[in-house]
């Protein structure tokens, strides 16, 4: 492992990247951004009137979305993913262009037949980890890995992806490193156990999993939120407690955001974008036990524009955004194309979250770039 090398220097042993199709215009003070329409490889879309509430954001700016299945009940099956799938394609606004792609929720009843039957659905992408107890609705998650050791080896077969939570929750390891202890805890074990397994860790915090990433084989990815990449955990306790900056892998250190900007910035086809964006009622954030989550699917590749052009990279937007997940996930690029203008607009104070109010990330707030229509 060479914990200090570079991000992007081990292109030769990756296929070319191809030269980003990137418009940038920059005419009488008006700069556009144009750009392959993208993905969003880890988005929550909840259901119901939430569901209907927040689709739009995400619908708007991406072309298709890796669904998360931490439901309640979570979607565990084939034909609860088939189901949820219908209903989020009925909320669809009248004329979007948006494809769900679905995932399994792993539990310890997962059978390598579930595995067999969402590899022939044509609809299942992946199958979601979650540590048991981790996070928003994981109760029904995994208390230990090798009880899903079966399961791996068809995922393994079948080409279907292990998407994790990559936090372990032993109450003994320190919130700032449970990203680190899951890496070296069980990422390394899962590696040498089922080398050929495509897996991709989830929202990534720290040097640890992005340099942990760099150095895996190909087929190990990571996703990276705009929240990671634009705050450090000075956010939650600016000024006072800052509920709405609270998300699960927790904010860290400035250092740990650097390196990920390195790796977003990088070109390495590893690093691909997934908002995570988890809308909850403001009530359950402003509350003596909080949820964990960031809502940023309303601006969310504003956001990630604002985070490359300030580590002067916005030549590299287009592969993250476009480009890395589609090919990781072995599906065609979009063909189709946004833009994005520098103009500053400010995030209401609010949105409306399905009948209930929510605070999105920058609430209130100026963003530097503005989604053409
Ligand atoms: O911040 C988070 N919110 N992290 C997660 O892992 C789950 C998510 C949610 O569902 O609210
Ligand atoms: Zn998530």
């Amino acid at each position: 492992m060479c914990a200090g090398a570079a991000f992007g220097g081990r292109a030769d042993r990756r296929r070319p990247l191809f030269a980003p199709r990137l418009h940038y215009t920059s005419r009488m003070h008006t700069t556009d951004l144009t750009l392959t329409r993208p993905d969003d490889w880890h988005l929550h879309l909840r259901d119901g009137a939430m569901l209907a509430a927040v689709l739009p954001h995400a619908a708007r700016r991406f072309a298709r979305a890796i669904v998360m299945p931490n439901l309640k009940p979570p979607v565990a099956t084939v034909a609860l993913a088939g189901a949820y799938r219908e209903r989020i394609l009925a909320a669809l606004p009248e004329g979007a262009d948006f494809e769900p792609l679905m995932t399994l929720y792993l539990t310890e009843a997962t059978t390598p037949e579930d595995i067999a039957q969402a590899r022939a659905s044509g609809f299942v992408h992946a199958v979601k980890y979650y540590p048991a107890g981790a996070t928003t609705n994981a109760a029904s998650g995994v208390t230990d890995l090798r009880r899903c050791y079966g399961v791996f080896e068809a995922m393994q077969k079948h080409q279907l992806p292990l998407l994790m939570h990559g936090e372990v929750t032993d109450p003994a390891v320190d919130v700032f490193d449970r990203e680190p202890v899951f890496v070296e805890r069980h990422l390394t074990a899962l590696l040498r156990d089922f080398p050929a397994l495509r897996m991709v860790l989830e929202h990534i915090t720290t040097s640890e999993a992005a340099h942990f990433v760099r150095d895996a084989p190909a087929h190990v990815g990571a996703t990276i939120t705009p929240q990671h990449l634009l705050m450090n955990r000075n956010a939650i306790f600016a000024g006072g407690l800052r509920p709405h900056n609270d998300c699960l892998p927790v904010l860290k250190r400035e250092t740990h955001r650097r390196t990920l900007v390195e790796a977003a910035t990088s070109g390495d086809p590893s690093f691909f974008l997934g908002t995570d964006s988890a809308p909850h009622p403001r009530h359950a954030k402003e509350s003596s036990c909080g949820c964990a989550g960031i809502y940023s699917a309303h601006a969310a590749i504003e956001l990630y524009a604002e985070a490359f052009e300030a580590a002067g990279a916005l030549d590299k937007l287009e592969a993250f955004a476009s480009f890395h997940g589609a090919d990781f996930y072995g599906l065609p690029r979009n063909t189709g194309t946004i833009t994005l203008r520098k103009q500053p607009w400010t995030v209401p104070d609010e949105l409306d979250f399905g009948g209930t109010p929510g605070v999105p990330m920058r609430a209130g707030e100026s963003i530097a770039w503005r989604l053409q229509a």
